[in-house]
């Protein structure tokens, strides 16, 4: 009687160190899929606040630029694309600290897709003054283009729908 509590606290103390085994690996497998999916970021708050303000801005760009093409309104057009080519918030107040970090945070593929997203508002800009509506609608076509490209890859855990994968790509497998 004296001996029969050892056992079943031995087989206590294994269930409880299997149950914190499955605990870690569980959480490592999910790090691991993270790191696939390409959710990686992990920027500090103050510099996600940043990001937000002016992704709100660009949004709100792009959802003018609507019918600011539909109705031929070119000095309303150039005026937009140059404000979202030369980022209305980030750049103007990131502290040296801020920078340095997302120097070192940002993926090259990241920074690729932001930089031709920048490089087509500026062409989307240019064409406007030309008055030229089939380039703008191919330039504002490339900046969404680039909307869905970075978030599909950076920022899906917020844009579920980019988790499901894209059919596109499903059908060309
Ligand atoms: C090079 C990458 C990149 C491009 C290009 C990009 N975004 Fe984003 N966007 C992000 C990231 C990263 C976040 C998530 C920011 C966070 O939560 O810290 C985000 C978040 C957002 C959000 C949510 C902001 C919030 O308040 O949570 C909106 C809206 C948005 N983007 C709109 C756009 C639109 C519209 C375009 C194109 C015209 C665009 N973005 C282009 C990277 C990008």
């Amino acid at each position: 009687m004296l001996l029969s509590g050892k056992p079943i606290e031995r087989e206590n103390e294994m269930k409880k160190t299997l149950y914190v085994f499955l605990v870690w690996a569980m959480f490592g497998a999910a790090q691991a899929a993270d790191h696939e999916k390409g959710n990686t970021l992990a920027l500090s708050e103050g510099i996600s606040t940043l990001l937000k303000q002016e992704m709100n801005e660009i949004k709100k760009g792009m959802e003018s630029l609507v019918f600011s093409i539909a109705s031929g309104d070119w000095e309303k057009i150039a005026k937009t694309g140059h404000n979202i080519k030369h980022s209305y918030i980030m750049k103007n107040k990131l502290t040296e600290s801020q920078r340095h970090e997302l120097h070192e945070k940002l993926p090259k593929q990241f920074r690729k897709i932001d930089k031709k997203f920048h490089y087509y508002a500026g062409m989307l800009s240019h064409v406007a003054k030309e008055r030229d509506v089939e380039l703008v609608n191919y330039y504002f076509y490339k900046m969404n283009e680039s909307c869905a490209a970075c978030h599909s890859m950076f920022v899906k855990d917020r844009f579920e729908g980019f988790k499901k994968g894209n059919r596109h790509e499903e059908h060309s497998h």
